[in-house]
């Protein structure tokens, strides 16, 4: 399963990244409000960082200045990943970008499996099903993300899912558990990944019988 990291924040970006823990990156408007900056700096810097995709979102409606947006975005890196909304225009933007411009595509704003399927048939190379505010309507999110995997699982589509909008570790371990392709999730749930009580409290316990041998390796 690949990580990618759901925030602009440069910062947690170089941090995550020199764990050896990231695959990627997206962001999307909301976040490049958050970091502060420009799209333009954010992503060539973000880009500078991760060698995987790194997606960046056109915030046209329509498809001939999607696709202005589009090339702009696309100039700031090889790795941009292009990310669309799923919409009729967006599915067309997204076609191509694919085959004119041989551009990575991120459709966005998934909420259900017909919009998968569109999405896939569109060319995307990433879906982006938001299991997080699925799970906020009372229904839940994971359930969009089995339908996809086996639609796509029936079909040999080559779009990979990748679960958007997560909120818990429990939402990265289900996913896996289902095996979609990717998962983006903000800085502080990837690194939550690692808790466990039992090793803090295994590690106290090793730290302490170590300390009393009085010895010292090498
Ligand atoms: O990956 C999409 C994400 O940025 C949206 O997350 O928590 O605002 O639903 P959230």
């Amino acid at each position: 399963m690949k990580f990618f990291v759901d925030t602009a924040d440069v910062k947690e970006i170089r941090e995550l990244n020199d764990l050896g823990l990231l695959d990627g990156v997206t962001t999307n408007p909301s976040l490049i409000l958050k970091s502060g900056g420009s799209i333009a700096e954010v992503t060539k810097q973000i880009c500078d960082i991760v060698d995987g995709p790194v997606s960046a979102e056109v915030v046209a409606t329509e498809y001939a200045e999607m696709m202005r947006e589009a090339k702009v975005l696309a100039k700031i890196a090889d790795n941009v990943c292009i990310k669309v909304p799923l919409t009729l225009d967006g599915l067309k933007a997204c076609k191509t970008i694919r085959t004119e411009m041989n551009r990575q595509v991120n459709v966005t704003l998934c909420f259900s499996a017909n919009q998968a399927l569109l999405a896939a048939k569109a060319g995307a190379s990433f879906i982006s099903p938001f299991v997080g505010r699925i799970d906020d309507t009372g229904a839940d999110g994971m359930d969009l993300i089995a339908e996809i995997k086996q639609i796509y699982d029936n079909y040999d589509f080559d779009t990979e899912i990748l679960t958007a909008s997560v909120r818990t570790v429990n939402h990265i371990k289900q996913a896996a558990l289902i095996g979609a392709h990717v998962v983006t999730a903000p800085p502080a749930t990837l690194r939550a990944l690692v808790k466990h009580p039992l090793t803090d409290k295994g590690l106290e316990q090793f730290l302490a019988d170590w300390a009393k041998t009085g010895q010292k390796i090498g």
